[in-house]
């Protein structure tokens, strides 16, 4: 992938003209335009994806794509596909898209197919599902498992939370899952007391098998066990890995058959669809596993293979980029108007800011724009009783994504229809706004006074012309989820190539691990600490007098 500074196009020069051009465009007589919905819309299969109550017109939307050509991202998408090692700065592919890749296409990495290692993987993890789901995966005392436990942080945890909690009504009922990612003893302390050692299997995790949290975790659980277990031969039984390295699965005990496998080449926040994802297999059975593949590869090839124009990923980045490098917003919500994917945005939010949380170009340059958004949200309607203010008549321009399935999993009573009159009313309020023609009208004919209406209509104002994208799905299925998921990653992707950074590798989260492990051993004993800066030294030593 070449660098090039997007701020250097002519697509971004056009682009700052018509921001000015267009600076008091109104999305609401936008949506007079002669059949916006259906153009400003997309749909993949059950997935609609509405931007037409963006600030957004022809020609911007024009140069966006010109922008998205101008910076060559036809060119980086196909290197991505290929196998390319585009994490340069690692020297890696990227190819999360091989791991759910359901065509009969090879995928090369160094000149080796790496279809073949991927199906042997999956068919491992298919073979250990079912025996999960069967109850035949027998515990030391001969009983089935009740109770997976992963192990895990990151990428590590985040994508296998959110996929099990999202699809929780796929999830076989004799089986219950639980994750445990925080070095806080807490999280495990309190994870143990739910489990019982005989009918409990633990997934270690990791990418790398030496993150810090993961293998403490790790060494507690074994100790927990073996407290009760007393045998170690009992351990291949109870304990799986997750991994790319083999030779830190074994020195920890586990058993390499008990290893299942994945690659440098797979990032650890897209690692879901890999041997990571094995915990999701186990809970919702391999079936539904594979469904979600599918969805992904679906979202895949409709990326790969549809015009700019037309390709919801890009056009879902360019509108991004817009708001970001041309509105001046600097996050953007995630709203799930769904109970169920109550973790989405906590994904994307690392998926998202892992990725493009980066101030140095390519080429190695400081950059002169906006890159990776704040990424936050929260199921609707909880949000709308929480934040959401801010988002009607705050001072900061906060884009939104609305998400909500047409069929609910709970069709209780009258409450979907309610959660989704939520759902279509807010992208309205937030386009819409109120005037203050509108509030004192409205304030005149409850009968206040003109007093009362001076003084508080002004508060009562919605400026309105707030963007958001609304993603209306048929319902939340393995298969959708998978193609969600695959359509944010990919909008990420597009966005990172944009401008001009690397997504995929997270350099910035090093050093504290660094200083950590510096300052563990001088926690121990009474003695002063000098070593650091008179903030930090403070600090430790009030720690230590405290304690
Ligand atoms: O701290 C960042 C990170 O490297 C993430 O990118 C990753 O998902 C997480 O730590 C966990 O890493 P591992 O899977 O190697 O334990």
């Amino acid at each position: 992938m070449n660098s090039i500074n997007p701020t250097t196009t002519p697509a971004w020069g056009r682009l700052l003209q018509l921001a000015e051009e267009h600076k008091d465009l109104k999305i609401l007589s936008l949506l007079e335009e002669h059949e916006r919905f259906e153009r400003y819309s997309l749909q993949l299969e059950d997935i609609l994806v509405d931007f037409s109550k963006n600030k957004v017109n022809d020609d911007i939307l024009k140069a966006l794509c010109d922008l998205a050509r101008e910076t060559e991202l036809h060119l980086a998408i196909e290197d991505m596909f290929s196998g390319e090692a585009i994490n340069q700065t690692e020297n890696r592919a990227v190819l999360h898209t091989a791991l759910r890749n359901k065509s009969d296409h090879a995928v090369y990495v160094d000149g080796e197919n790496v279809m073949p290692e991927v199906q042997k993987v999956l068919d491992q993890m298919k073979s250990f599902a079912d025996k999960i789901q069967n109850k035949q995966w027998l515990g030391y005392t001969g009983k089935p498992i009740k109770s997976l436990v992963n192990i895990g942080i990151g990428g590590s945890d985040l994508g296998p939370v959110m996929v099990t909690e999202a699809l929780k009504p796929y999830q076989n009922p004799d089986l219950e899952i639980f994750f445990v990612s925080n070095v806080d003893g807490t999280h495990m302390a309190e994870t143990l007391k739910k489990v019982d050692p005989e009918t409990t299997l633990f997934f270690i995790a990791s990418k790398t098998f030496t993150t810090q949290e993961t293998m403490t975790n790790a060494h507690s659980a074994r100790d927990w066990f073996l407290g009760y277990a007393k045998d170690e031969k009992a351990v291949a039984k109870h304990f799986v890995a997750l991994s790319t390295n083999a030779k830190a699965v074994e020195a920890f005990g586990i058993d390499t058959q008990n290893m299942f496998a994945f690659w440098d080449w797979v990032g650890g926040r897209y690692s879901l669809w890999s041997a990571i994802g094995l915990p999701i297999a186990c809970a919702i059975g391999f079936d539904n596993f594979e469904q979600l593949l599918h969805g992904a590869h679906a979202m895949d090839e409709h990326f790969r293979h549809s015009m700019f124009n037309r390709n919801i990923p890009v056009i879902l980045a360019l509108i991004g980029i817009w708001n970001t490098n041309f509105q001046g917003a600097a996050s953007e919500a995630i709203l799930p108007y769904d109970q169920y994917m109550h973790r989405f945005a906590a994904y994307f939010q690392q998926g998202n800011m892992e990725s493009n949380g980066k101030y140095v170009s390519r080429n190695g340059e400081k950059v002169n724009y906006t890159t990776g958004p704040i990424i936050w949200g929260e199921p609707g309607t909880n949000g709308q009783h929480a934040f959401y203010q801010l988002i009607h008549q705050g001072t900061h321009l906060i884009p939104c994504d609305f998400i909500a399935p047409a069929i609910s999993h709970n069709p209780i009573g009258d409450h979907h229809p309610k959660l989704l009159s939520n759902f279509f009313a807010q992208t309205e309020a937030l386009m819409k706004g109120k005037s203050l023609e509108e509030v004192k009208a409205e304030m005149a004919k409850s009968g206040k006074s003109e007093e009362e209406i001076e003084k508080i209509a002004p508060h009562r104002v919605f400026e309105g012309n707030r963007p958001t994208n609304s993603i209306l799905v048929k319902k939340i299925t393995p298969y959708t989820l998978g193609q969600l998921i695959a359509m944010y990653e990919h909008k990420i992707f597009v966005q990172g190539v944009i401008w001009d950074i690397f997504s995929f590798d997270q350099w910035g989260v090093e050093l504290g691990k660094v200083l950590a492990n510096g300052i563990l051993p001088e926690l121990k004993g009474d003695e002063e600490v000098t070593s650091h800066d008179g903030s930090t030294n403070g600090l430790i030593n009030a720690y230590k007098k405290m304690r």
